[in-house]
């Protein structure tokens, strides 16, 4: 596998297992890494899980946790039995929350830190009582998690140069919204191709509609890396 085809994960968001596990059988020779979000873990089930890590990849939960640090802590410790590699957990959640988070981890996992999501405005932020940019609230939210002992931060492209700038090299950034020149935005709005995402210093790229709504989506990931040589 190439260093490019390692820094690829494939968004698994499709209903159900044989769906999910269709797509890593075709996939797997080339892409290393696999998410499973909210969608098909809460159809499938620990076994989803079991059955990716099964085939020989790597498995990125994004459950993006946020509760007591008690119960945060005792889901990321079930997680990384479970086999995977990487989890999400909110860093709102506050630093107590993600100290026990982090205390949890086993199995070498990493957990990443979701800072405020993509879909939320400034408007939607007021709503919740915080009166600051979007900008800033990542920021903050990204030095709680750094100082707490997180791993790496969930960002958007436009948020990983300022990151970098900020925190350097001690934090693993992984950045959704990534559009190959010759795919649809759907609802993404500010994307970034694989290879500006790169080059703006992200570690990961995880990458759903592109791949996963393509007929043929073994040709789309051959496409992808071959724009990244
Ligand atoms: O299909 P697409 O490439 O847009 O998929 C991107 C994946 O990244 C989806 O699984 C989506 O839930 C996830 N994601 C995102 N924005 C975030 C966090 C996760 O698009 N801020």
């Amino acid at each position: 596998m190439t260093k490019a085809a390692n820094k690829i994960i494939v968004a698994l968001d499709v209903p159900t297992k044989e769906a999910a596990l269709k797509l890593v059988e075709k996939l797997r020779d080339q892409i290393a890494f696999f998410k499973i979000g909210l969608q098909l873990y809460t159809a499938e089930g620990p076994e989803i899980v079991r059955a990716v890590s099964a085939r020989g990849s790597k498995v990125w939960l994004d459950l993006k946790l946020h509760d007591i640090p008690n119960t945060v802590a005792r889901a990321v410790e079930s997680a990384g039995r479970v086999g995977v590699q990487m989890l999400t957990i909110h860093l709102s959640g506050g630093s107590e929350m993600v100290r026990a988070a982090t205390a949890a981890r086993v199995n070498n996992m990493l957990l990443l830190g979701v800072t405020v999501l993509t879909s939320a405005t400034e408007e939607a932020l007021r709503e919740i009582g915080i009166q600051d940019k979007v900008d800033d609230q990542v920021s903050r939210l990204a030095k709680l998690g750094i100082e707490a002992g997180i791993d790496g931060v969930v960002a958007s492209p436009h948020e990983i140069k300022p990151l970098r700038r900020e925190f350097g090299d001690k934090i693993k950034i992984v950045v959704p919204g990534i559009r190959p020149s010759w795919s649809e935005p759907g609802d993404q709005k500010r994307t970034m191709t694989p290879r500006e995402a790169l080059k703006a210093g992200a570690d990961y790229l995880v990458i759903g509609r592109p791949i996963i709504a393509n007929a043929q989506p073994d040709e789309a990931v051959a496409k992808i890396l071959q724009e990244l040589t």
